[in-house]
């Protein structure tokens, strides 16, 4: 029981389970990123791949950061830094927080080692936990925001964890698993039912947060938008069916891709997905096509949605399919309709929207103004979640977004066509 919590009012007793919730869901969610590290050993957790991926340590240390310079400096009185140089490592963009570590160096850091990495988790942990219990009514109203952003940060952070290590072992020709093959990975052997195409009817739609719950500021404000009718897939693009795009010539036909897309098919020597492994490649020799998971190499599992796509061949793989990528209004709106399966967990959906502010967005106050806002410019909109979401992160007004040639994320893509 936090000291200050003999009040008998209503109003505060509900305010204190609230605090209890919030302090177990924080427990949760602290634990459950050190539980994503736990199969790695120090020197995984230390490297950095390439300059758009960081190592496990860099994000066990930067959501932690975030909670200390979010909420634990502007509302713990008197909380002292566990380290005040680890501003500088650990600000991943924050302009308003100071200057940073080049984000491409991530992997030179050595120091702090995993140890004290684990010692300024637990620092943190401490002053959180001790703040939810002892921090007055004014300025926990604006702490616990902050603190629930903090927690949904770290959730990101948490499938970036398992996308940037998929990359690194991805360089290793040893080719490690990440976590061995359970019984349930072994590929189903019937026939999947032939994809089905949904009338949608349009019309004014409303798209956004609903207010219900947690959101991120670039899913606001709700408004509408004006839909012609349109059919949508009800489900993902399989390998199998990605496969036969591949055997096609489907990256050898320039009249399929986007300018853009065709310049990085030839700059990066594009044949199929990344982490795809061809027949014949010495390091995993087979007749057939591979691919490079967490579960480290299986064979093509036909049935289930391709991905590591950019968003270039997905939309390549639309063109060649006749159909095309849905705009991320059409897919929010396909959302409600119980026909259509695979809409969150499976992979991420690539979208033909552009990332943009909403009509009236305004971005959260304060540091937190840099979260998203900043980056509407240059990205695509991906829907839906992929399974290294964590269970619950995601909804059917969430925005994720990358460049258009990022392909180390669990993104796929369904298809759309005009009615
Ligand atoms: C939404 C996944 C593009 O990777 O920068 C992490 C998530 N935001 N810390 C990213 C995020 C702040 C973000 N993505
Ligand atoms: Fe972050």
């Amino acid at each position: 029981m936090p000291p200050s919590a003999p009040s008998t009012t209503a109003a505060y007793s509900a305010d204190y389970s609230l605090r209890e919730r919030l302090a177990q869901r924080y427990r949760e969610v602290r634990a459950h990123s050190l539980a994503l590290a736990a199969p790695l050993s120090p020197e995984d957790q230390c490297i950095q791949s390439m300059p758009d991926a960081s190592p496990t340590k860099w994000h066990l240390a930067h959501s932690s950061w975030f909670f200390e310079a979010i909420v634990l400096q502007p509302f713990a009185v008197g909380y002292r830094p566990f380290d005040k140089r680890f501003a500088h490592l650990f600000n991943s963009y924050y302009e308003s927080l100071g200057p940073r570590h080049p984000r491409p160096q991530r992997g030179l850091l050595t120091r702090p080692s995993l140890g004290e990495v684990h010692a300024f988790r637990e620092h943190v942990d401490a002053a959180v936990l001790s703040l939810i219990a002892d921090v007055d009514a004014a300025a926990w109203e604006s702490a616990a925001p902050l603190l629930v952003l903090g927690l949904n940060h770290e959730q990101q952070h948490q499938e970036l964890m398992l996308t940037d290590i998929l990359h690194a072992f991805s360089c290793n020709p040893l080719l490690p698993a990440y976590r061995r093959a359970g019984p349930s990975s072994m590929p189903p052997t019937a026939e999947l039912p032939a994809m089905r195409w949904l009338p949608m009817p349009g019309g004014v739609t409303p798209i956004g947060h609903t207010g219900e719950g947690f959101a991120f500021d670039n899913e606001t404000p709700r408004h509408q938008v004006l839909l012609p009718p349109f059919r949508i897939a009800d489900r993902l693009v399989t390998c199998g069916e990605y496969a036969l795009f591949v055997a096609d010539g489907g990256y050898q036909r320039p009249a399929l891709w986007l300018s853009d897309g065709w310049a990085m098919v030839q700059a990066q020597g594009w044949q199929a997905p990344a982490y795809w492994i061809s027949p014949g490649d010495p390091r995993a020799p087979s007749a057939e096509w591979q691919e490079f998971s967490l579960r480290g190499v299986r064979s093509l599992d036909t049935r289930a949605p391709v991905s590591h796509l950019s968003f270039y061949e997905a939309a390549a793989y639309a063109e060649w399919a006749g159909a095309r990528l849905p705009t991320e209004f059409e897919w929010e709106a396909a959302y409600g309709t119980s026909a259509i399966t695979q809409m969150i967990g499976e992979q991420w959906q690539w979208t033909r929207s552009s990332y943009d502010p909403y009509p009236g967005f305004r971005p959260l106050c304060g540091a937190a103004s840099e979260y998203n806002g900043k980056f509407m410019v240059g990205q695509l909109v991906l829907r839906g979640g992929s399974s290294a979401t964590p269970a619950g992160h995601s909804r059917g007004s969430y925005r994720n977004f990358f460049p258009p040639a990022a392909r180390w994320q669990f993104s796929g893509l369904r298809l759309a066509k005009d009615a």
